[in-house]
C-alpha cells in the first residue's frame, strides 16, 4: 500500500488520472479504480460533483482542469497546475482522444514527444519522409519564471502534418515541458495562417515502467470529425508504441553513456539535464 517512491517532484506535483469523464455515473460507493506510481487510487464525483479521490483509506488533494483529474499524492503541491490558456480560447475545438497505455517509463513518453529526428522513420508519409531527415537548428531554453523547458523555431518537413493536411508542409513546432510528464506541442495551423494548434501530452505514472499517455487537441479546425481526428492520433501512437517498449531499458538512463544523444536531440538532452538538476528519481534508472 501507498506510493512507490518517495521522488518530491511526483509526489509533490499534480498529476493526472485521466479524463474528467471517466467519472460519468460514479459515487462513494462505486467509484472508478485507477493507478498511480504503484498505488491503487479510487476516484469518484461527490453529490456536489466535486471530485473525490482515495488512496488506501486516505483522501487525496484532488481536482479537475482542463477537462482531465489531478491529484497531489503529498496533499501539498509545491505549485500551482501548469497553465493552459488555449484550453478556454474562443475557436479553438477540444478534443479528448483519450489514454493509451504503454509498458515504459512516463519519462521515455515525455522524451518521445519532443524528438523530432524519429519522425521520418516512425511515421513515414505523415510527420516525415526520407530523405528529409534533417533537423534545423531550435531553441532550446528553461523559462525563469516557471522553470518549464521551451524549444522555439523548430521546423521539419512533414507529407501530412495532421488529419486535415493534404500536402507536404515546412511545419512549424514549439514544445513546452510543464512538469515531468506533461507536455505540449504548437504547430502549424494548416485552417489558420496566424496561429498555433496545440496538443496536450499528459502521463499518468502507472508504475515506474507502464503509463497511460492521454493526448489532447486544442485545435483550430473545422472540417473534420472528432473521430477523424482521434483517428489519426491513435495511428501516430501506435507506431511510437512499439518504438517505445522495445527500449532495452524501460527506465530513463539521466547518467552514465547508456545512451548517447546526437545534435538532433538537442531538447532531449536540455530535458534529461532539467530532470537530473530537479533530482528526479521515479521512472529513472538508478546511476
Ligand atoms: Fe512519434
Amino acid at each position: 500500500m501507498g506510493f512507490a517512491s518517495d521522488d518530491r517532484n511526483m509526489l509533490d506535483e499534480w498529476l493526472t488520472l485521466g479524463p474528467a469523464l471517466s467519472l460519468r455515473g460514479t459515487q462513494a460507493g462505486s467509484p472508478r479504480r485507477t493507478r498511480l506510481m504503484g498505488a491503487e487510487i479510487l476516484l469518484w464525483r461527490d453529490d456536489q460533483g466535486q471530485v473525490q479521490a482515495r488512496e488506501g483509506g486516505q483522501a487525496l488533494l484532488a481536482m479537475e482542469r482542463y477537462g482531465y483529474l489531478w491529484v497531489c499524492p503529498s496533499g501539498q503541491p509545491s505549485r500551482p497546475l501548469f497553465d493552459c490558456p488555449e484550453y478556454a480560447e474562443p475557436g479553438r475545438r477540444i478534443v479528448d482522444c483519450g489514454g493509451f497505455g504503454v509498458a515504459v517509463s512516463g519519462l521515455r513518453v515525455v522524451e518521445n514527444f519532443l524528438d523530432m529526428a524519429h519522425f521520418p522513420y516512425v511515421h513515414t508519409h505523415f510527420l516525415g519522409n526520407v530523405p528529409h531527415t534533417e533537423v534545423l537548428d531550435y531553441k532550446v531554453t528553461v523559462d525563469a519564471a516557471t522553470q518549464e523547458i521551451w524549444a522555439t523555431e523548430c521546423r521539419f518537413w512533414q507529407p501530412k502534418a495532421s488529419a486535415s493536411a493534404a500536402d507536404g508542409v515546412l511545419a512549424e513546432y514549439k514544445y513546452r515541458v510543464m512538469q515531468p510528464m506533461s507536455a505540449m506541442l504548437y504547430k502549424t495551423c494548416v485552417q489558420r495562417k496566424d496561429a498555433l494548434d496545440a496538443i496536450g501530452l499528459f502521463v499518468q505514472p502507472v508504475d515506474e515502467e507502464h503509463s497511460i499517455a492521454y493526448v489532447l487537441l486544442m485545435y483550430f479546425e473545422d472540417e473534420l470529425s472528432d473521430t477523424d481526428l482521434i483517428a489519426f492520433q491513435h495511428l501516430i501512437f501506435a507506431q511510437d508504441k512499439p518504438i517505445l517498449e522495445n527500449h532495452a531499458l524501460k527506465r530513463m538512463p539521466l547518467t552514465g553513456g547508456l545512451e548517447t544523444p546526437t545534435r538532433a536531440d538537442t531538447t532531449s538532452v536540455f530535458y534529461r539535464r532539467w530532470l537530473r538538476n530537479r533530482g528526479q528519481r521515479f521512472g529513472v534508472l538508478p546511476a
